[in-house]
């Protein structure tokens, strides 16, 4: 028997494209045949998960049996302290993603819209896809900024929320302090402002924006973390949310049951009790990351200066080439041309010392 399943989705549904992700090594070992590949392409951090996160998994494996903490109660008890906030500020997802979702699911009713970079992470566009279409871009600014002036323009009497990506991905740019001030100072107050800062920690700009000391005049803002870029726990799914507590405490009502699993709750613990060893994960990477901004320039590429664990850079012709000819030589990237960044827009993470020197080798026999 044949279905018209189709005929039964919402029209959002059927013209979304699904996400694609950055592709796992093993797969293009085996399509390639090749013996060693490195993945610079979905901005993961290359040191692993330190020693005593692997310890409290194991630890607390033998505990899978039982649901967990469905309240994530000791987590939210310690990284409250660890930020100097309330633990009912709190909310915690199966990575920042979750929280993301369940913003836009929680605010947003039909003919309600949700404002946000054209060219920024691309679970937003997907997001309010799926959501009665409700995603409002705006192009970005000169220099790969988000445009803050022309997205408070863009909100009206129907937008329910603005996300801003700072630093953004995937062009590695960031707006200041002083923009963002003006920003907040433009967005009516019934209005949520969700700032997504998965790569927080990595900034080393001094007008970055310190943004939880803002949440004492501004409740209508939502900050998103992760633990899945400097923390490495990107294959476990967890990050947060902290903004007001009655509005987290709405928020909690439309997450999943029990929708952080106990390993993610014990390793983000772990995390948490050596924060003192993010300093020097940072302070690694921007060596690497200014390694290669180096390099990548003097390879006669257009790069844009980032503020992450990634790099925009723009090459000459098509992007979509250079990657598939940079996978032949074993190293993994992610072409940016299809969101509008340029043709030759390329993001590339930054890996260990000796995975970006091959990355550079690759790049420079491509481009003679
Ligand atoms: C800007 C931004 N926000 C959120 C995420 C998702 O983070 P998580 O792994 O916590 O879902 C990413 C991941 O790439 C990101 O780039």
């Amino acid at each position: 028997m044949t279905m018209d399943f189709k005929s039964l989705f919402r029209p959002g549904i059927l013209a979304t494209r699904p996400y694609t992700p950055g592709r796992p090594i093993e797969e293009v070992q085996r399509e390639l045949g090749l013996d060693k590949v490195i993945k610079l392409a979905s901005n993961e951090n290359p040191e692993g998960p330190l020693p005593a996160v692997i310890e409290a998994i194991k630890g607390a494996a033998k505990d899978i049996n039982r649901y967990p903490d469905a309240a994530c109660h000791e987590l939210t008890q310690k990284l409250a302290a660890h930020l100097g906030i309330e633990p009912a500020s709190l909310i915690f997802g199966n990575g920042s993603n979750e929280v993301i979702d369940i913003l836009i699911r929680a605010l947003v009713s039909p003919g309600e819209n949700v404002v946000f970079s054209h060219h920024s992470f691309i679970v937003y566009p997907l997001t309010t896809g799926v959501h009665f279409e409700c995603g409002r871009p705006v192009p970005l600014a000169p220099g790969d900024k988000h445009d803050l002036a022309a997205m408070a323009a863009e909100v009206d009497d129907k937008t329910k929320l603005v996300i801003v990506c700072n630093p953004n991905n995937p062009t590695g740019t960031y707006n200041t302090t002083d923009e963002f001030r003006t920003f907040l100072a433009s967005i009516p107050t019934n209005v949520i402002v969700a700032i997504d800062e998965a790569y927080y920690e990595y900034v080393s700009a001094e007008d970055y924006p310190q943004t939880l000391p803002m949440l004492r005049d501004h409740p209508n803002l939502v900050l998103l973390r992760t633990f899945s870029k400097i923390h490495s726990l990107a294959g476990l799914r967890i990050g947060y949310g902290v903004g007001h507590p009655d509005l987290i405490g709405e928020l909690h009502k439309t997450r999943a049951p029990f929708n952080v699993n106990l390993l993610s709750q014990v390793a983000a613990m772990a995390c948490i009790d050596n924060w003192n060893e993010v300093a020097g994960r940072a302070e690694r990477n921007r060596e690497q990351l200014e390694w290669m901004e180096t390099e990548l320039a003097g390879l006669g590429l257009d790069v844009v200066p980032s503020q992450t664990n990634f790099i925009l850079v723009r090459t000459p012709g098509d992007a979509g080439k250079v990657t598939e000819a940079l996978l032949h030589k074993g190293v993994i990237v992610r072409p940016m041309h299809a969101f509008g960044l340029g043709e030759g827009a390329l993001r590339i993470s930054v890996g260990l010392p000796a995975e970006n020197q091959q990355c550079i080798e690759a790049l420079k026999e491509i481009l003679s």
